[in-house]
C-alpha cells in the first residue's frame, strides 16, 4: 500500500493550497456570486450549504480526485459487502447491515446476516411493545416506567444521544436513564428515587466484559435484591444486549431476554441495533423503524451519488482538507437544538475512537495528520463561552452548524431567534467585518483593531426541516460515513481501537495498591507510585 502523501493529487493539492491559502471568502464570493447554490448538496433531508468554505471547484476537483486515487469506491463497496476491512481485528464492518430492508439478504462469511438482523429488530420490537404496554411487567406485577441503561461508550453514547433527540418522541410514560461512569456519583445518583418495581435495567455490552458496565450492573441488581427482597425479582427486572451470551447467563440474566448483535458490528457504531434497545421502549418500534429508514437513505446516497454531490465525502474530504494542507486541529459541531446537546459527545467517540490512528493499516507509520479532534456544544450557549476564539482567535477552526426549521413546541416564538443565531454567525465567520468598516461606524481608533472580526474562517451548514426519528438516522449517518471517507483517505483501520486496551489493564493492575497497606507495587513509574501513596493519605 503506498503513502497517500506521494500520490501526485497529494501534491496537487499542496500547490492550490499555498495558492489559496491568501484570499479571503469574501474574494471567492465577489468572484462567483453563483456559488452559494452551486455549492450545496442534498441527501434524504438534509441540505448542506458548503460554500463558506475556503474552496474553489478546483479545489473540489482535486479532492475528488485524491478520493479516486485513495480507491474510495472500491472501499464503499467492500464495506457494503461484508469484506474484512477492519483488518486488525480480521472482522467485516457491517453497520450498515444494521438497517437493511426487510426481506433483502446479505451472505456474508457465509451467513444471511440481514435475516439475523431482522430477527433481532423483531424480538426487540415484541419486547419493547410489551413493556410500553405495560404487558411486561415487574416481579410484584407492576408496569414499567422508567428504564436504566447501564453501558459506556458506544453502549451507552448512542441510545443516550438519542433518547435526548427523540424526547418529544417518548410517548408510553416511559423514561430512560443512563448509567456509564466508574464514579459512584453516577449509579448512586440514577437510582436515587427510583421505584425498584416500575425499574428495568438494560445492561449494555458488547463484550459484557467491561468494567464500568459489570460494577454498575451488580450495585444495580444488589440494590433491586434489597429493596424487592428476592433473587427471583432480577429475571423480570433485567435484560441484557450483548455479542456474548456466556457472559451474560454467567452474570445471571436469562439468556431469553438478550438481545443480540454481531462482531461486524463495532460499538460506536451499534444503537440502530440492539444497543438501541432503551430507546426502542421510549419510541416504540414503528419509530425505531423510521430512524433505520433514515440511515439507510444516507447509506445508499454514499453508495451512489456522484463524488461530487455526495455530502458525506464532500465532509469527509473537507475534513482532510483542513486537516492536512491548512494544519487544523479540531473540528467544532454545533447543532442549533437543545435536543441534540449530547451530539458532539456521541461524535467524539464515533470519529476520535475510529480516526484517532497512527498508523495506517498494513501497520506502517501514517505520514499525514489524521484524527479530527471533535468537539462542542449546542448554540446559543456556545457563542457566550467559546465563540470569541472562532471569530478573533489565532488558530484555523472549521465547524458544522446544524438547524432545523421546525420547533416541537415554540410558545413565545424563540425558535426564529435560535435560527437567526445560526446564520449570523456562520456569515460573522465567513466574512468578518474589516477595520474600515468598524471605523466608518466610529469606534475610536485605539479600539479599531480589538474590534476587527477577520473572518475567512469556514464553516459547512446543515439544514433538515425538523429532528425526527429519520433525520436522526440520516444525521448520524452522514457523520459514520464521514469518519469512513477521512479514514479511507489516511489509509488506516477506523474500526479498532487498541489505544484503549492499556490503561484499561494498568488500572486492573493499580487497583490493589490503592487499598493495600503495602508499599505500591504494581505502579509503574515513580511519579505514579508518589501519587498512589498520596492518595492513601488523603483517604486515610
Ligand atoms: O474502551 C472502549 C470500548 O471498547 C468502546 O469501543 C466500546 O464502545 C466501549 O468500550 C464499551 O464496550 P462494551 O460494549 O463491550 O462494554
Amino acid at each position: 500500500m503506498a503513502d497517500i502523501t506521494e500520490a501526485p493529487e497529494w501534491s496537487a493539492l499542496a500547490d492550490h493550497q499555498a495558492a489559496l491559502a491568501g484570499r479571503h471568502l469574501r474574494e471567492l464570493f465577489a468572484d462567483d456570486p453563483g456559488r452559494a447554490e452551486r455549492m450545496t448538496v442534498t441527501a434524504g433531508d438534509l441540505r448542506l450549504d458548503y460554500s463558506k468554505h475556503r474552496v474553489t471547484a478546483e479545489t473540489l476537483g482535486l479532492l475528488v480526485s485524491l478520493a479516486e486515487r485513495a480507491g474510495l469506491r472500491e472501499r464503499i463497496a467492500a464495506m457494503f459487502t461484508g469484506v474484512h476491512i477492519n483488518v486488525s481485528e480480521d472482522r467485516a464492518v457491517l453497520h450498515t447491515a444494521l438497517r437493511l430492508p426487510p426481506g433483502e439478504p446479505l451472505t456474508v462469511d457465509g451467513q444471511d446476516v440481514a435475516a439475523d438482523v431482522h430477527a433481532v429488530l423483531d424480538r426487540m420490537a415484541e419486547f419493547s411493545g410489551r413493556v410500553r404496554a405495560g404487558e411486561w411487567t415487574g416481579f410484584t406485577g407492576k408496569s414499567i416506567t422508567t428504564v436504566v441503561n447501564i453501558g459506556i461508550g458506544g453502549s451507552d453514547l448512542g441510545p443516550a444521544m438519542a433518547y435526548e433527540a427523540l424526547l418529544d418522541y417518548a410517548d408510553a410514560g416511559i423514561s430512560c436513564r443512563f448509567v456509564s461512569n466508574i464514579d459512584p456519583a453516577d449509579i448512586v445518583g440514577t437510582l436515587a428515587g427510583l421505584d425498584p418495581e416500575r425499574t428495568l435495567f438494560v445492561i449494555s455490552s458488547k463484550t459484557f466484559g467491561t468494567l464500568e458496565t459489570l460494577t454498575n450492573a451488580k450495585v444495580a441488581r444488589q440494590w433491586l435484591v434489597d429493596r424487592l427482597g428476592d433473587d427471583k425479582a432480577v429475571s423480570r427486572h433485567f435484560v441484557a444486549v450483548s455479542t456474548n451470551a456466556e457472559r451474560v447467563a454467567g452474570f445471571g440474566i436469562d439468556t431469553a431476554n438478550m438481545f443480540g448483535f454481531w462482531d461486524w458490528v463495532g460499538g460506536r457504531y451499534s444503537f440502530d441495533g440492539a444497543i438501541g434497545l432503551s430507546l426502542m421502549i421510549a419510541i416504540g418500534g414503528e419509530a425505531f423503524r423510521e430512524m433505520l429508514a433514515g440511515f439507510r437513505e444516507i447509506d445508499e446516497h454514499l453508495r451512489t451519488a456522484p463524488f461530487e454531490a455526495n455530502m458525506p465525502v464532500l465532509m469527509g474530504l473537507l475534513g482532510v482538507w483542513y486537516t492536512d494542507f491548512f494544519g487544523a486541529q479540531t473540528r467544532a459541531v454545533l447543532p442549533y437544538s437543545q435536543r441534540l446537546s449530547r451530539f458532539p459527545a456521541y461524535l467524539q467517540q464515533l470519529t476520535m475512537e475510529s480516526n484517532g490512528k497512527s498508523v495506517r493499516a498494513d501497520g506502517a507509520p501514517v505520514v499525514a495528520q489524521t484524527g479530527e479532534i471533535f468537539w462542542g456544544e449546542p448554540g446559543t450557549n456556545g457563542q457566550h463561552a467559546f465563540y470569541q476564539l472562532l471569530h478573533q482567535g489565532t488558530r484555523l477552526v472549521p465547524a458544522d452548524f446544524i438547524g432545523f426549521a421546525e420547533p416541537f413546541e415554540d410558545p413565545a416564538g424563540m425558535h426564529d431567534l435560535l435560527v437567526a443565531n445560526l446564520l449570523a454567525q456562520t456569515s460573522a465567520l465567513a466574512f468578518g467585518k474589516t477595520a474600515e468598516e468598524i471605523a466608518a461606524e466610529g469606534a475610536p481608533a485605539a479600539v479599531v483593531p480589538h474590534k476587527v472580526m477577520p473572518g475567512n474562517r469556514p464553516t459547512s451548514t446543515i439544514l433538515a426541516p425538523k429532528l425526527t426519528p429519520k433525520v436522526l438516522g440520516e444525521l448520524v449517518a452522514l457523520y459514520e460515513h464521514i469518519v469512513f471517507v477521512e479514514g479511507t483517505i489516511w489509509g488506516i483501520d477506523s474500526f479498532d481501537q487498541w489505544g484503549v486496551e492499556l490503561g484499561k489493564v494498568m488500572a486492573m493492575d493499580l487497583a490493589p495498591a490503592l487499598t493495600s497497606e503495602e508499599p505500591p507495587s504494581g505502579a509503574p513509574d515513580p511519579s505514579t507510585a508518589a501519587l498512589v501513596r498520596e492518595y492513601r493519605r488523603m483517604r486515610g
